[in-house]
């Protein structure tokens, strides 16, 4: 099978490429391709919005930027940071225009949320479930062009490359049969890997494929040392997702509070519950610790009931699913995982150290982000991404040809099936435990040795399996997810 550009990847940011590419080459054939159903990514489940500058009174791209900057810890790409923030109130326009549905206030001014680490409010949201707003209107708009092909489904297994340039992936369909989409670009969009920890909000899908196949086919990788936890997720035994309870409830007014009943992130920093992520989940660790409880408490009790009601709607009746009634009595909650910081290393059009491959969203690296995301700037550097490497993409794809070569890496054709579901279900609950601890140790500057020999052996028990089986997509994501864990825990150890 052939296509001129193969995007793989039906969140954010593959949908808002294929809709900018198309609307400038609408002779150009896309097929857009996930693994999931249409719908499955992070993206839709994003709940507090995206941050941009809509308003040059009260807001300023310096301030944003500096936000941005100071999350990032002297990590993050001052080029990039400005390039993103700039460019958002255009990116933000055209969301808007292709009709997603932002809270404006009762006097028709956009309704601003504030959250952590940000200096003021500035980020546009629908209520709580701004991902799933903005799924379902990138998917409308996509229905306009012909040239864009969605396949549901498909699960990239491997980039083909030869000579260092990418021409296309193969593929694992429904019954589990190989397939090869040729193409002459392809667009990594895969997302982010928060699966790698026991603890996550991301669905079961973010098992970081996208990066481990970039990695597997020698593109760089960047900054896969900054896994960023979300400090409030519900804290509940044995839940895999766990339910995120955004930030933009602190921004309102909750607070964060210990056994004790005592708000103790003024402990930690002068900021309290509107510090960074990564300052709060530090904290919450430690007061964890020295409690040896599972959890602290979310307090909403003392905010408008109302305003709670018309904002965050989902997280009422999530909760209430659970038995917790926000508006009597705290909820508990825990970090989790929540971000990847790093990923595949893209310069300012999004394109990867490999010819032909470009990537975007969750599993690239732009720069952006650094040691700490600013929330709700995930969203935004998507969205930017998609209409720097549309224009880059409809400016080369002509130079571009269709290539044959061998795969990036060959299967075997063993006829043994896939080892016993228990088998892998265990190995993957090794993993994600060994990573959940690995992370509690770095928050609690405790000996991280260990960890590298540990990864070692679970990925040669998993790699085992891989040789001597064959190969199904439940077996590809458990792989690809120690190899995420291994670029975790290696570049935290030695760079
Ligand atoms: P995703 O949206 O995760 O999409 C990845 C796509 O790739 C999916 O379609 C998936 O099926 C497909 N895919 C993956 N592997 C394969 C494969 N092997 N073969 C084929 N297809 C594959 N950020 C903000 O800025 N603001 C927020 O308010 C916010 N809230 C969040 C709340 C939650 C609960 C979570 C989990 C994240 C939140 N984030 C937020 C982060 C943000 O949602 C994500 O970073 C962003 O949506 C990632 O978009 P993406 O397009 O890169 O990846
Ligand atoms: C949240 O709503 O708390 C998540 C925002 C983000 O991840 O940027």
């Amino acid at each position: 099978m052939q296509t001129d550009v193969l995007i793989i990847g039906s969140g954010i940011a593959g949908l808002a490429f294929a809709i900018k590419l198309a609307e400038r080459q609408p002779a150009v054939q896309i097929t857009l391709v996930t693994k999931a159903d249409q719908f499955e990514s992070n993206t839709k489940y994003a709940q507090g919005g995206i941050a941009a500058v809509m308003d040059n009174v009260h807001q300023s791209f310096e301030s944003h930027i500096m936000d941005t900057l100071k999350a990032g810890k002297g990590f993050s790409n001052v080029q990039t940071v400005k390039l993103v923030v700039e460019k958002a109130p255009k990116r933000l326009k055209e969301l808007i225009d292709w009709g997603t549905p932002f809270d404006k206030t009762t006097d028709g001014n956009w309704d601003y949320g504030l959250e952590g680490g940000h200096s003021v409010a500035r980020i546009l949201h629908h209520k709580d479930q701004t991902g799933l707003a903005l799924e379902k209107t990138l998917l409308k708009q996509l229905k306009r062009f012909k040239n864009i092909h969605f396949q549901t489904e498909l699960f990239a297994t491997e980039l083909l490359v030869h000579n260092k340039q990418c021409y296309g992936a193969r593929f694992l369909d429904k019954q589990e049969q190989p397939l090869n989409i040729q193409s002459k670009v392809t667009y990594l969009a895969t997302g982010g890997s928060g699966q790698v920890f026991s603890k996550t909000t991301n669905p079961l899908i973010a098992t970081g494929d996208g990066l481990a196949m970039a990695s597997r086919a020698g593109a760089a990788i960047a900054h896969m040392a900054f896994f960023q936890f979300h400090p409030t997720a519900l804290a509940l035994k044995e839940q895999n997702p766990v339910f995120l309870i955004t930030e933009a409830l602190r921004g309102m007014g909750a607070h964060i509070i210990n056994h004790r009943g005592e708000r103790f992130l003024f402990r930690y920093h002068p900021e309290g519950e509107l510090a960074t992520r990564d300052v709060i989940s530090e904290a919450i660790f430690r007061e964890m610790q020295e409690s040896k409880l599972e959890n602290v408490w979310l307090d909403c009790r003392h905010i408008n009931h109302n305003t709670l009601k018309e904002q965050f709607p989902n997280i009422i009746l999530q909760c209430k699913k659970h038995g917790l009634d926000v508006f009597t009595a705290p909820i508990p909650i825990a970090p989790a995982a929540h971000y990847q910081c790093g990923g595949i290393k893209v310069n300012h059009e999004g394109k990867t150290t490999l010819n032909g491959l470009y990537a975007n969203g969750e599993c690239a690296s732009t720069g952006l982000h650094g040691a700490n995301r600013l929330a709700s700037n995930s969203l935004l550097e998507a969205v930017v991404f998609a209409h720097e490497a549309a224009l880059a993409v409809a400016k080369e794809i002509d130079r571009f040809e269709f290539l044959a070569g061998e795969e990036s890496v060959k299967r075997n054709d063993f006829e043994k099936p896939a080892p016993i579901t228990m088998q892998l279900i265990h190995l993957k609950k090794e993993l994600q435990k060994l990573m959940y601890q690995f992370y509690l140790h770095k928050s609690l500057d405790l000996p991280l040795e260990p960890f590298g020999a540990e990864i070692d052996l679970i990925f040669s028990k998993i790699k085992h399996i891989t040789l001597h089986h064959k190969e199904s997509k439940t077996l590809w994501e458990l792989q690809n997810m120690a190899e995420t864990s291994r670029l975790i825990i290696t570049d935290t150890l030695y760079e």
